[in-house]
């Protein structure tokens, strides 16, 4: 019997998210009877890693637009027929970084993913519901099944996170310091990766697909808190009207500049504003409206189908 053939797509600007991806492959790679490949995508003008904070936030517009980027040439083999494809990506401003994006966009992407399975792997700091929506609208429109989605975040509370990022993405520094924790997904999350990655494969042998999400979600593959549910609404509506804002100027010119660093002062601000705001408004919803948001929690744990309950 030839072997299974599984490709690995993926991103990353730290590394975090090839080493997810390489956790999760582990039972795979030590098995002769598959043949994984990984595929790196690179775009033509690269993003800066340590960012500028100018460069971080005037990427906005034309990330949640979805706006294509030119990628580098794909490996000669990339266009296999592949028995699982694994996306492994992250999202940027709640929505998936533009070199995914782009991809999942190109002719090439498309053809490779049409009628197959896909596992989603996410590794972010805590939102990427809308960015998984974007996702498996383009699988969808191509026939392609998401038969598991692992989304590892960093778990620290909301604005310590946003703190310990912002010193990751901006100044290159990771490490825990003084009273803040390291930044990104645990070390011990993506060593979880690798039984995530054993589960698809026994789950995948033994044919029982079905049962796969609801397994993965019991060892903590997708956790939820209600309350990024109720930020995460809120922020893809106002990213829809500031990304229209911000891009509605060219790029480089001083008016465009000039709302960037508007951006730049209101995202962080209206984030330290609303994040206690918001646990108090959904403490209050989960005793008065408890029943829909946990329709909602119930639904992004899910992979399917394409309508959230409420819209994101
Ligand atoms: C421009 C930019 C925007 C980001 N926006 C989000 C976001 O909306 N939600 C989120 O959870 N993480 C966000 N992140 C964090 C990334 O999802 C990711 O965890 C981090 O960049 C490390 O990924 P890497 O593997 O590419 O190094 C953002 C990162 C960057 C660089």
């Amino acid at each position: 019997m030839s072997a299974k053939k599984i490709l690995v797509v993926y991103y990353s600007q730290s590394g975090q998210m090839h080493d997810i991806a390489d956790q999760f492959c582990t039972s795979f790679s030590a098995d002769s009877s598959y043949v994984v490949s990984y595929e790196q995508l690179k775009p033509v003008t690269g993003f800066p890693f340590p960012w500028s904070a100018f460069s971080f936030f005037n990427a906005f517009p034309e990330t949640f637009k979805e706006k294509p980027i030119a990628l580098q040439p794909f490996s000669n083999n990339i266009m296999g027929d592949y028995d699982l494809v694994i996306l492994a990506y992250q999202p940027w401003f709640l929505t998936p970084s533009p070199v995914i994006s782009s991809f999942l966009q190109t002719e090439e992407g498309k053809q490779l993913l049409t009628g197959k399975k896909v596992v989603t792997l996410i590794g972010c700091r805590n939102m990427w519901l809308g960015a998984q929506e974007k996702v498996k609208k383009r699988l969808a429109a191509v026939g392609a099944k998401i038969i598991a989605n692992i989304a590892l975040v960093d778990k620290s509370p909301n604005v310590v996170s946003v703190v310990t990022i912002l010193r990751w993405l901006l100044w290159g520094k990771k490490e825990k310091w003084w009273i803040l924790p390291a930044a990104g997904v645990s070390e011990a999350d993506v060593a979880m990766c690798a039984t995530y990655g054993a589960m698809t494969k026994a789950a995948l042998e033994m044919d029982k697909l079905n049962d796969l999400q609801q397994s993965l979600n019991e060892k903590g593959a997708v956790e939820i808190v209600p309350e990024l549910v109720l930020m995460e609404k809120r922020g893809q509506r106002s990213f829809s009207i500031w990304s229209g804002f911000v891009g509605g100027k060219p790029i480089g010119s001083a008016a465009r500049n000039a709302r960037v660093y508007l951006f730049m002062f209101l995202l962080p601000t209206a984030v330290f504003i609303l994040s206690p705001l918001l646990m108090i408004v959904s403490a209050l919803m989960l005793r008065l409206k408890r029943d829909e948001l946990m329709a909602d929690v119930e639904y992004y744990k899910g992979n399917g189908p394409l309508t959230p309950p409420r819209g994101l």
